[in-house]
């Protein structure tokens, strides 16, 4: 079987999409199929009708490649595709409608807003501590912290969106799961010296995973039926990852979800490929169950 794997696009998480694409295109040769890499540009419907393939394998992050714009190009194709189909790919990948959903499905989250960058930067919008992050980004891109005692309201940099998400700051214990079909995998607990940023998430050494998490059984339990439940509730298809802050002070209460990924990283650093190992289920054996998955 044919198999294009969709890496790198125009989008802020280009660079992780490469490395994603690279691991995923490896696996599958591996596995036996036939695989394209294509850096995804302005040439891509072209490109896919010449190549023909049986599936594509979307290894694109961030906007454009997650966001259901190239879902929508390869409904239109008729080409089946690995992850979530056009819907609940940009419903997830706006966090503020992703949480409205959320609370229609009794998930947890904290309290947040869409707010005019100018109106972030002329004063406090809520009480520190607060985040500041597009509503649209992953990988951590964009993303500011206003610790508690801050005097100055942030000052937001030139290339973040006109509309910007501010959210309480949620405390705690950095926890993720990752859904595969209809199967929640475990919980990964993610330790840095700071904050998971960029740095922390993809430099090598920059976090360290502790999988499964060394978490009560309660909790555990929880994050499994949260994550599997936010994917379903967003109408997702395939592999997703959901993130959650826990604050281990306040038991389950202190458990909440921050956002649910469509496209979950599968760089050599990613959670998802790691989770799906300790579980069972090789690089390999993960993707080709990606691609068997694939639909349009
Ligand atoms: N946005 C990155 C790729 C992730 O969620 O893993
Ligand atoms: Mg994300």
């Amino acid at each position: 079987r044919k198999v294009a794997v969709l890496m790198g696009g125009p989008s802020a998480e280009r660079e992780v999409s490469l490395s994603s694409g690279r691991d995923c295109a490896a696996a599958l040769r591996d596995e036996g199929y036939e695989v394209v890499e294509l850096d995804a540009g302005p040439d891509l419907a072209a490109r896919l009708v010449d190549i023909a393939p049986d599936a594509v394998f979307n290894a694109l992050h961030g906007r454009w490649g997650e966001d259901g714009c190239v879902q929508g190009l390869l409904e239109w194709l008729r080409i089946p595709y690995t992850h979530s189909g056009v819907m609940a790919s940009a419903m997830a990948m706006d966090k503020e409608r992703t949480k409205a959903i959320y609370r229609e499905h009794g998930l947890p989250v904290v309290p947040s807003i869409l707010a005019s960058k100018a109106d972030v930067m002329a004063a406090h919008v809520m009480d520190a501590p607060y985040v500041v992050k597009p509503f649209n980004e992953g990988s951590s891109v964009g993303v500011y912290l206003v610790q508690e005692g801050a005097n100055a309201p942030p000052k937001l940099s030139d290339d973040m969106p006109e509309i910007v998400m501010v959210e309480a700051f949620a405390p705690g214990r950095e926890l993720t799961t990752t859904v595969v079909g209809d199967r929640a995998l475990c919980v990964t607990d993610i330790l840095t010296d700071g904050w998971y940023d960029y740095e922390a998430k993809y430099a090598e050494g920059g976090s360290r995973h502790v999988v499964p998490a060394d978490i009560p059984k309660e909790i555990e339990a929880l994050c499994l039926d949260y994550a599997l439940r936010a994917h379903q509730a967003l109408g997702c298809r395939g592999v997703t990852r959901t993130d959650f802050r826990w604050d281990e002070a306040r038991g389950a209460d202190g458990l909440i979800l921050l956002e649910t990924n469509t496209q979950p990283g599968m760089t050599p650093t990613s959670l998802t490929p790691e989770q799906a190992q300790k579980t069972g289920m090789s690089m390999g054996a993960l993707c080709a169950w990606m691609v068997e998955d694939a639909s349009c």
